[in-house]
């Protein structure tokens, strides 16, 4: 599970910029008035892109002073759900999948490779800064474990041998694409190949 941590190095300024703050009324407008506070979640993802994938302290306070609410109730919830970073994370963030179904096809084996590879210490930055990682629950993807999300993408069917190729291609800033490691599409069963793996008798 990953430790949310506050970053001890706050800026003291947040605001919008001005693609953000168009965007930003548009997300209003999907709320009744009366019930704009109902737009704390998609602003909190806004300021979080905004700001290289992290959210400080000053952008909850000017979130909650664009929804006029109290700070607390925007701080509660980005400190709640884990997909808020509150501390600089990588260029490459990678989110490794812990949880029982993906541990069960090897989820323990790509974490010792991020401790080896990117840092002992999940929510770490890596020397050069450009990979970070941590352990999330379920990603929602199970039938495709073990899974890393790396930013916005999905790396799925994993082993150790991909897996180091993946986060060595980050690491040297050429990411290797997403999807499924073992060539199949989506959630759809690998071609030609019984319930085992093995490879189907040729007719
Ligand atoms: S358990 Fe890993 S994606 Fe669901």
């Amino acid at each position: 599970m990953s430790l949310k941590k506050v970053y001890d190095k706050q800026p003291n300024e947040f605001t919008f910029n001005d693609s953000n703050l168009k965007l930003a009324e548009k997300i209003l407008t999907k709320y009744p008035s009366k019930n704009k506070k109902s737009a704390v979640m998609p602003l909190l993802y806004l300021a979080q892109k905004q700001n290289q994938n992290w959210i400080p302290l000053a952008a909850m306070k000017y979130i909650a002073r664009y929804l006029s609410i109290p700070y607390i109730n925007v701080y509660e919830v980005a400190t709640f759900y884990t997909m808020y970073n509150l501390s600089p994370v990588g260029k490459y963030f990678v989110q490794v999948c812990t949880t029982s179904p993906c541990l069960l096809r090897g989820a323990d084996k790509i974490t010792k490779i991020c401790k080896e590879k990117i840092s002992p210490k999940q929510n770490e930055l890596e020397n050069n800064k450009t990979c970070s990682w941590t352990e999330v629950e379920c990603l929602g993807a199970c039938v495709n474990g073990p899974v890393i999300q790396i930013n916005e993408d999905y790396y799925e069917d994993l082993n150790d041998k991909n897996t180091i190729k993946i986060i060595d291609s980050l690491l040297n800033d050429k990411p290797l694409k997403s999807g499924s490691y073992r060539n199949r599409k989506n959630t759809a069963p690998e071609t030609n190949k019984n319930l085992n793996g093995e490879k189907n008798a040729q007719n």
